[in-house]
C-alpha cells in the first residue's frame, strides 16, 4: 500500500477519484489528511471533524469484483474496522450497510465510490472516517462518539489509518472468491439491530412497519421480515429505521 499525507484538502474521495480517473494512482494507495474541508458523507451529508483528531483518510483499491456483488467491497470495509478496532478492545456494530456503531452512537462513517466496467467493479474508493481523539462534537450532529469518549485515551492516528488500510485490502482480497453465502453470517451477526424487532418507514408502504433484518443480498440490499411476515428487499434510499438519526 502507497501513503500520501495531505496538510489540508477538500475531501480525500474527491482527491483519490480525480487522480484514479487521469490514470495518476495506478496500485494500492491511502490517502490521508490533518485537515479536510469539504468532507463527503453519505447521500447529501457532509462529514466534519476537527484537525488533527480523527482518522480522515480514502484508500484507492483496484476492486475486480463482479458489479453483483458489489457488497463485498462495503462488507470486506465494515468487517475490516470492526476486527480492527475489536483488537484494540472496542466491540462496535456495523449499521447497514456500513457505519461502525457503538453504544447506539455512530464512531465511524465509511463512503465507498465504485467504478464500473460492464459487469465488473475495476477500482473503488473506500473513504474513512473514524473519530479517535475529538471529545466535543457540534450539537447539530445527531449522535456522534469517538474513542476518547469510550476509553478515555488518546489514539495514534497514523497507526489506525495505515492499519485499518491494510486490513481493508487483506479483507477483500481474501473474499473477493468467496461465495457471498458463505459471507452474509458473520455480517449480519455483527450488524447493528440484527434480528431486534424495530420500527421501520419503507418507500411505498403507507405506514411505518415493526419488523427485523433478516438478511443481506450480495447487492448491498437488506432483507426486512415484517411482524406479519412480508418480506421487504430494499436498498439504501427506500428504507428507514425510525428513531434513528
Ligand atoms: C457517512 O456519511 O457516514 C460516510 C462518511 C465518510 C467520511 C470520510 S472522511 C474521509 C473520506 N473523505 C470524504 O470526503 N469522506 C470520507
Amino acid at each position: 500500500m502507497k501513503y500520501i499525507e495531505l496538510n489540508e484538502i477538500d475531501s480525500t474521495n474527491a482527491y483519490l477519484s480525480e487522480r484514479l480517473l487521469s490514470g495518476e494512482i495506478t496500485e494500492p494507495t491511502t490517502v490521508f489528511t490533518h485537515s479536510q474541508n469539504k468532507g463527503k458523507g453519505m447521500g447529501q451529508n457532509i462529514w466534519v471533524s476537527d484537525n488533527d483528531k480523527n482518522a480522515l483518510f480514502s484508500i484507492a483499491l483496484f476492486t475486480e469484483v463482479k458489479t453483483e456483488e458489489i457488497f463485498k467491497v462495503s462488507l470486506a470495509t465494515s468487517m475490516a474496522i470492526y476486527e480492527f478496532l475489536k483488537l484494540k478492545g472496542i466491540t462496535t456494530k456495523i449499521k447497514w450497510p456500513n457505519d461502525i456503531y457503538y453504544d447506539g452512537k455512530k464512531l465511524g462513517g465509511i463512503l465507498i465510490e465504485n467504478k464500473l466496467d460492464g459487469n465488473v467493479v475495476k477500482s473503488s474508493v473506500i473513504g474513512v472516517g473514524l473519530n479517535l481523539n475529538q471529545e466535543k462534537f457540534p450539537k447539530w450532529l445527531p449522535n456522534p462518539i469517538s474513542l476518547k469518549n469510550i476509553t478515555g485515551q488518546d489514539y495514534d492516528v497514523k497507526e489506525f489509518i495505515t492499519g485499518i488500510s491494510e486490513m481493508v485490502e487483506k479483507k477483500l482480497n481474501e473474499i473477493k472468491d468467496v461465495p457471498f453465502a458463505d459471507l452474509r453470517l458473520d455480517y449480519l451477526l455483527n450488524l447493528y439491530c440484527f434480528g431486534k424487532i424495530m420500527m421501520w418507514k419503507i418507500q411505498g408502504i403507507k405506514d411505518e412497519i415493526s419488523g427485523s433484518i433478516v438478511d443481506v443480498k450480495p447487492s448491498g440490499k437488506i432483507v426486512v421480515q415484517a411482524v406479519s411476515g412480508q418480506l421487504c428487499e430494499c436498498d439504501i434510499k427506500e428504507i428507514k429505521l425510525i428513531d434513528d438519526f
